[in-house]
């Protein structure tokens, strides 16, 4: 079985490309709802609740190896959960800058974030890696991965409104953003909200695939990956069990 963690919802749209990607693998979803979003709350904090999050994880089930499918998570204590959790390959997220790279034709790219993610050493790291290479406009996004988790669609729209205009203008004419990474797990559940601000040449890239590529490739390196037999979803939350199990229904 494969743990994926969040600090809600957002981690279900990893968990989908997860389950095509392999689609033998039990998997069980751990949502933190009791205690999201992390984005706005400091790295103390989402260490914390990170570290709580993995013990409860492994002590309620067998998990062979764990998705943080989370942004801010991962930047703020993925290092901490692989130095913890030795026995266990630890997956983490990061926002999608290099394929966004690879994609452009601009070299102008904006970036949606959590305030946790985009003021992480981490992001900083590999921000400053690609620097070069084409001008990102960072934006952080407070407030919207918690309308997404409340499926408030009135402030999703407008705070999709608000943020995706802040890194614009689009289009694919020289100094235009052609790119816009979803730098939070959330977000892909905000795509038609912010398709509509950008228009259709604007690439939107999240980091589902790759994330599941990689999981592909540590399973079948440490020799953990089930090539056959039926697949089996569990799910588990510090909140509420029927609402997670809703939102399930709803995006998968
Ligand atoms: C959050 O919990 O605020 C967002 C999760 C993420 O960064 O992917």
């Amino acid at each position: 079985m494969i743990g994926v963690f969040d600090s809600g919802i957002g981690g279900l749209s990893v968990l989908k490309a997860l389950r095509a990607e392999l689609p033998h693998e039990d998997f069980v979803y751990f949502a933190d709802t009791a205690h999201a979003p992390y984005g706005e709350r400091g790295d103390a904090y989402v260490v914390d609740r990170t570290r709580a999050v993995v013990e409860r994880l492994r002590a309620a089930h067998a998990v062979k190896a764990l998705v943080i499918a989370c942004n801010t998570a991962t930047a703020a204590a993925v290092h901490v959960v692989r130095a913890e959790h030795a026995d266990l390959p630890v997956v983490g997220v990061e926002p999608a800058l290099k394929p966004a790279v690879a994609a452009s034709r601009t070299g102008r790219i904006g970036v949606l974030a959590t305030r946790g993610t985009l003021g992480s050493a981490k992001f900083r790291q590999l921000h400053a890696s690609l620097a070069g290479q084409a001008t990102f406009s960072l934006q952080p996004c407070d407030g919207l991965a918690d309308a997404i988790e409340a499926q408030d669609a009135d402030r999703i729209a407008r705070q999709c409104a608000q943020y995706a205009q802040a890194v614009g203008p689009f289009g694919t004419q020289e100094g235009q953003t052609d790119v816009l990474v979803l730098g939070c797990t959330h977000y892909p559940f905000a795509t038609r909200e912010l398709a509509s601000v950008c228009g259709p040449q604007v690439k939107l890239i999240d980091t589902g695939q790759p994330v599941a590529r990689q999981t592909r490739r540590l399973l079948g390196e440490a020799g953990l990956l089930r090539t056959a037999g039926a697949a089996m979803l569990s799910l588990d939350a510090t909140g509420s069990l029927p609402a997670l199990r809703a939102a399930v229904d709803r995006w998968l």
